[in-house]
C-alpha cells in the first residue's frame, strides 16, 4: 500500500524539516514528504527539500491583496500535492478559519513550549521571566484556536540555573526535532485518534 503522502509547510530555517526528511531516511516515518511549501523564497530549509528530490512551492503572502485571497493560494497549491497530512514546521503566519477547517484533523503544528501554557511568540523569553522551571515542545493538530488544538505528543526540558532564551531554545529545538516526527510517524500509522477533543494514541499493532 502506498505511504501516505505528507506536505510540510516553512517560512525559515527548516530544522524540524530536516528531523523529519532525517527520520524519514532512517526509515523511521511511516509517510513520504513529497512536497515542502513555503511563504517566503528565501526560506533556508528549501534547500533541504531540494536535496532531498521533494518537489517545493512558493505561495508568497506578500504577493496577495488579504489575508483570504492568500490562503485560497496556499491551499489549492497545497492541495495540487494531494497530502494525507499537512505539517506546518516553523510556518509562521496565523491561519483563518475556513483554511484550517479544510484540513481538519489532518494538519499539525510543532510549537515551541508546554501546551497549553505559553501559546503564541517568545515563549523562551516569556518562560525565563516568569521564573517557570520547565519548558518544552508540542505538537497538536491545527483548530481556529491558535496553538490550542488537541496536543499529540509533548517533551519537556529542565530550566537550570543560567539559562539565557539562547540556550533553551537550543535545547527545546532539540526536542521538537524528536517529537515532531513521532507523531508524524504515529498520524501515519493511523494511530491517532481525537475523541472529545483530546487525542488518544492507540496501542501499535500486534507483530
Ligand atoms: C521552531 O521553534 C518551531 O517550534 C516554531 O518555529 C521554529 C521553526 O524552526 N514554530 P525551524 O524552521 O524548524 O528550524
Amino acid at each position: 500500500m502506498a505511504l501516505p503522502r505528507i506536505s510540510v509547510l516553512i517560512s525559515g530555517r527548516g530544522s524540524n524539516l530536516g528531523a523529519l526528511l532525517a527520520a524519514q531516511r532512517h526509515g523511521d516515518l511511516a509517510g513520504t514528504i513529497t512536497h515542502v511549501l513555503s511563504n517566503r523564497a528565501d526560506a533556508q530549509g528549501l534547500a533541504l527539500a531540494l536535496a532531498e528530490g521533494v518537489a517545493t512551492s512558493i505561495v508568497d503572502h506578500k504577493a496577495y491583496a488579504s489575508r483570504d485571497a492568500f490562503e485560497r493560494a496556499l491551499s489549492t497549491e497545497i492541495d495540487r500535492g494531494e497530502p494525507d497530512l499537512v505539517v506546518l514546521a516553523g510556518f509562521l503566519r496565523v491561519l483563518g478559519a475556513d483554511f484550517v477547517d479544510h484540513y481538519a484533523g489532518r494538519m499539525i503544528n510543532i510549537h515551541p513550549s508546554l501546551l497549553p501554557a505559553y501559546a503564541g511568540l517568545h515563549t523562551h523569553r516569556r518562560v525565563l521571566d516568569d521564573g517557570a522551571r520547565e519548558h518544552g515542545a508540542s505538537v497538536h493538530f491545527v483548530t481556529p484556536d491558535v496553538d490550542g488544538g488537541p496536543i499529540i505528543v509533548q517533551g519537556r526540558v529542565d530550566i537550570v540555573p543560567g539559562d539565557d532564551e539562547a540556550a533553551l531554545a537550543t535545547r527545546v529545538l532539540a526536542v521538537e526535532h524528536r517529537i515532531l516526527p513521532q507523531a508524524v510517524d504515529l498520524y501515519c500509522r493511523r494511530r491517532l485518534r481525537i475523541v472529545d477533543g483530546r487525542v488518544q494514541v492507540l496501542p501499535a499493532p500486534a507483530q
